[in-house]
This record gives structure tokens, C-alpha cells and sequence, in this order.
């Protein structure tokens, strides 16, 4: 007989746990009463910080003229929070698939806030869309949930890992756009209640996450261990080069999106500002041992 894999609960992840989860009831709030919807946002106004914008520390950042970044940056902000929908509706199955399950006995009261929330960020996410970019961009072509089959200890660290790599991600432009003062007021609290949610779910996710890994460890060798951070850092260069979408520069009215994309994809600026979004995962990545070194693939 087959048991599931059992995560090594120390006190410690209980005590985060119901710290959490005290913290998600005290912190709780009415999304649908929450906002302040402005009727509609200035257009002459930075929608996305400057710094944050795709094509920031390139040359072609230069060539392009105040208006057209200002408009860059509405549609890359309705790009970030579209990618943000379709980010959390994936998550949102993996934990609903594990909720309760032999294995996830331990964080599944914790999973309930999670869930919850998650709806709710779901839904605040695409009404911004909605309502000030009248449509949500079409999913990204490789989703969260796809990939190989692997052992499931493997599976669980990767859904979980994914999870927290992509809330560490969101939560970078979160955290610089919530105080971002060149930003209107409802930009502003869109983000600045996501960070607050977040910073949350991701000390759950990095107790989980190390938990998962130590299970994983126990279960699989060497090469699967190296397969798992050649997916893992895939999955990551995938994931920033979503930020990178044509549609976003052909709304923008640029010219040549497709050009443009592949003169900004191959600038070594992008580099640079890519491992500033990225460098609390990877960080964390190597700490539990899983990446052996910094690099990544080419996109
Ligand atoms: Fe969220
Ligand atoms: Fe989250």
C-alpha cells in the first residue's frame, strides 16, 4: 500500500500557520466595498512606474517619445494585471486539487484563506482590466499547471514553487507601484492591498516550499533533482519574458511590436532589471539548494 507523501511539521510551521491565519482574519476585508474605483483614469498619467515598464534600461526606451510610454505604460499595466488573472486562476486548481487531501492535512485550514483571497485578488485584477482597459489579454501560451509528469513529491514542490515564484514576482511590482506617488490613488491601492495579502501567502509559501523540498529530496535522486531546476529556471525565463507581449506595444500604437519586442528581449538593459524582479526567488532557490548556481537559460 501506497501512503502519501507526509510533510515533516515541525512546530514552527504550525506556529507561522496559525499566525497567518489569525493575521488573514484580522486583516480581512470587503473587496466589492474596498476600492475607490475612479470613473476613469487620466491617460496623460503614468498608469505602470516608469522604472518598471518593459523597455526601461534599453535603448529603445530612449527612442521613444513621453506620450508613447505614458500609453505604453496603461497597456502594460493592464497587461501585468491580466497576467496576474490568469496566474491565479492556475493556482487557484493546483490548491484546490490538494485542500484536504491525504499529505495537505496541515495547511488546509491555511489553504481557505488562500483560496479566498485569491478570488478576490482574481476578481479585483480583472474588474482594473474591465473597466479601464475594457478587455483582459489572452492567457500566456505555456500555462502555470503544464509540464512534465513527474513523482508526485515532485509535482507538489513544483506547483507550490511555481506558486511562490510568481507571487514573488507580482509582489516586486506591487510593492514599488503601491507607493509610487506619480501613480493615481486607485493604482496605488490596487497594488498596495495585493503586497499586504501577499506578503502573507509568500512566508507560507517559502515554509511550504522548503517543507515540499525536503520531501522531494527524500524521494528522488541526483539527475531528477537537476531536471527539476532546469524546469524550474525554464519556467522562470518564461515567465518574465510575459512581460514582453506585442499586443501591449501594438496597443501603445508602436509601429513594429513584433520588432520591438526583439530589440528590448535582446538588450543586456533587460538583464539587468529582470534579476532586480527576480532576485528574492532565486535567492531562496539556491538557499534550499535546489539551484546549484544563478544561471538561466536563454529565452
Ligand atoms: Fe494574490
Ligand atoms: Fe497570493
Amino acid at each position: 500500500m501506497t501512503t502519501a507523501p507526509q510533510l515533516d511539521v515541525t512546530d514552527r510551521f504550525r506556529e507561522l500557520l496559525d499566525r497567518l491565519s489569525q493575521k488573514a482574519i484580522e486583516d480581512y476585508y470587503n473587496p466589492y466595498q474596498r476600492f475607490d474605483w475612479a470613473d476613469h483614469l487620466d491617460e496623460e498619467q503614468w498608469w505602470m512606474s516608469p522604472e518598471l515598464l518593459s523597455v526601461a534600461g534599453t535603448d529603445q526606451q530612449e527612442q521613444l517619445d513621453e506620450a508613447t510610454l505614458k500609453r505604453l505604460s496603461k497597456w502594460e499595466s493592464v497587461n501585468f494585471y491580466s497576467l496576474n488573472v490568469h496566474g491565479i486562476r492556475e493556482l487557484l486548481m493546483e490548491v484546490i486539487s490538494r485542500i484536504h487531501t491525504p499529505g495537505f492535512e496541515v495547511p488546509s485550514d491555511f489553504f481557505h484563506h488562500f483560496i479566498g483571497e485569491e478570488n478576490e485578488h482574481m476578481w479585483f485584477f480583472s474588474e482594473f482590466c474591465l473597466r479601464y482597459g475594457k478587455k483582459i489579454y489572452r492567457p500566456p501560451v505555456v500555462a502555470l499547471t503544464s509540464g512534465p509528469t513527474y513523482e508526485p513529491e515532485v509535482e507538489n514542490f513544483l506547483v507550490f514553487a511555481k506558486v511562490l515564484f510568481f507571487e514573488e514576482m507580482v509582489d516586486h511590482y506591487n510593492m514599488a507601484m503601491g507607493q509610487d506617488e506619480r501613480l493615481c490613488r486607485t493604482i496605488r491601492q490596487v497594488n498596495a492591498i495585493h503586497h499586504q495579502d501577499e506578503s502573507r501567502h509568500i512566508a507560507f509559501g517559502r515554509e511550504l516550499v522548503g517543507h515540499l523540498y525536503t520531501l522531494m529530496c527524500e524521494r528522488v535522486g541526483e539527475d531528477r533533482l537537476r531536471e527539476v531546476e532546469a524546469y524550474l529556471k525554464r519556467y522562470i525565463v518564461y515567465s518574465v519574458n510575459s512581460f514582453y507581449n506585442p499586443e501591449v506595444y501594438r496597443d501603445a500604437g508602436i509601429a513594429d511590436p513584433l520588432a520591438l519586442r526583439a530589440a528590448v528581449l535582446a538588450d543586456p538593459g533587460r538583464r539587468v532589471a529582470e534579476r532586480r524582479v527576480i532576485r528574492k526567488p532565486m535567492a531562496f532557490f539556491r538557499k534550499i539548494g535546489l539551484f546549484a548556481d544563478d544561471t538561466l537559460p536563454l529565452g
